[in-house]
């Protein structure tokens, strides 16, 4: 990451520890409604705004590096296939057999020459023609042309791979959904990374509530003292909104050390957790020596699917530190599955006792104010024309509650420093 970068990141941290262990606050808290969570409208309209009508990232480029290299996924019921083609574009198409429906590829491979349909043989080039129907003259006189792979919109930027499923092939402009946070990606280097494995977990809640957990560090001390607390701090964490997407940054304790070192020589890892959250559903966690890939994946209002993959930062590593990285993902997926997500499926079943109409979420939680704030923006702009802050002026938009003396400009920058109790 350029040198600049990380030493705002890191002068930033520091003077949150040297105010007292302050953190990043927004200009006021903000409460959620209920319904949110759990109202089948609002589901279907987040599927076909959010999850249908904008770009979601499916991979990274690491994962479709070469010619036949692919990915499969389901985002909402829609069967998806991401491979890159002989000509180097990256493509992705419903992936389902047009001769009666079943899926061509299954999980993920390399190289690959062509798509075969497991079900009667029906087989499709990389950049989605069917090749030929089995049984000739069973199926003379079909239109081929019309009858290869169901295409979607696909893009690459900064090392992610986004689909957008109602958008027609070439339509997608990934750069410009990033936006500024585009440039600092490139920075991270996704594309230098390699995979090494991912896992899905099913469990019952709202996607949303999935991300909740990923957008505040206010429980680590709490629900975490057994685990994560002991490595990394709830207080003198960053957010930064960029557009829809926004960054956190969570220090861990050994960052003591730099108070013994000059700033010139302080390095950014492994003192700080790098979290993009790159709206609407993906997390990317970005450490030294490996990065997590959290996809949040919706089915129905209250079941979600969590799919993790883990990357180490560089390609190949060594057997020692792959072991090292795979042992650090199985440990953050066991914490993640145990405590977060079992908080999560607490607070979905909640819902239903009537003890509240709205959660409050407070100022020392701007992740997850901005991340809130973005969805009601894509979802009442249609995503992708337009990411501003929702305004809360707005008849029936989200309750913002105000505190004495402080802005009501929703749309201010989440960075506000050191103004929290001790
Ligand atoms: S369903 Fe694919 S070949 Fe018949
Ligand atoms: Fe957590």
């Amino acid at each position: 990451m350029e040198r600049a970068r990380e030493l705002d990141i890191l002068d930033r941290v520091m003077a949150h520890r040297a105010a007292g262990n302050t953190t990043d606050m927004a200009p006021e808290m903000y409460a959620n409604p209920v319904a949110t969570y759990v109202e089948g409208d609002r589901y279907e309209r987040e599927v076909e705004r959010l999850f249908r009508g904008c770009p979601i990232v499916a991979c990274l480029s690491c994962d479709v590096a070469d010619p036949g290299d692919h990915v499969t996924l389901s985002i909402t019921d829609v069967p998806v296939l991401v491979v890159r083609g002989e000509d180097g574009t990256v493509r992705a198409f419903r992936n389902v057999c047009r001769h009666r429906g079943v899926t061509v590829a299954e999980g993920r491979g390399c190289g690959a020459r062509s798509f075969m349909c497991p079900f009667h043989g029906w087989s499709y080039r990389l950049d989605g023609r069917l090749v030929n129907p089995t049984h000739r003259a069973g199926f003379a006189g079909l239109d081929r042309s019309t009858h290869g792979l169901s295409e979607m919109a696909c893009g690459e930027a900064a090392g992610l791979v986004f689909v957008h499923i109602d958008g027609a092939a070439g339509s997608l402009d990934a750069a410009e959904w990033l936006g500024d946070l585009g440039a600092e990606l490139i920075d991270v280097g996704l594309g230098r990374y390699e995979h090494l494995e991912t896992r899905s977990s099913h469990r019952a809640m709202n996607w949303k509530l999935m991300g909740d957990t990923f957008c505040e560090q206010y429980h680590l001390r709490h629900l975490h003292h057994a685990s994560f607390a002991a490595a990394i701090q709830s207080d003198n964490s960053l957010y930064d909104a960029s557009g829809r997407h926004g960054r956190m940054v969570t220090p861990a304790f050994s960052i003591e050390a730099l108070d013994h070192r000059p700033r010139s020589e302080w390095p950014l890892f492994p003192h700080v957790v790098l979290s993009y959250m790159i709206r609407p559903n993906t997390i990317l966690l970005v450490q030294r020596d490996h990065t997590e890939l959290f996809q949040l994946l919706p089915d129905g209002a209250g079941h979600s699917i969590s799919r993790a993959s883990l990357y180490s930062t560089g390609a190949a590593p060594s057997d020692t530190g792959r072991q090292r990285i795979t042992g650090a993902f199985d440990m953050i997926l066991d914490v993640i599955d145990r405590e977060d997500y079992e908080m999560c499926e607490q607070t979905q079943r909640s819902f239903g006792s009537g003890a509240q109409r709205e959660l409050l979420f407070g100022r020392n939680e701007p992740g997850l104010i901005h991340f809130h704030q973005s969805i009601e923006a894509m979802l009442q702009h249609g995503g992708l024309r337009d990411h501003r802050p929702v305004d809360a002026s707005r008849p029936g938009g989200p309750a913002h509650v105000p505190l004495p003396g402080r802005s009501m400009a929703v749309a201010a920058p989440m960075r506000q420093r050191g103004d929290q109790d001790p």
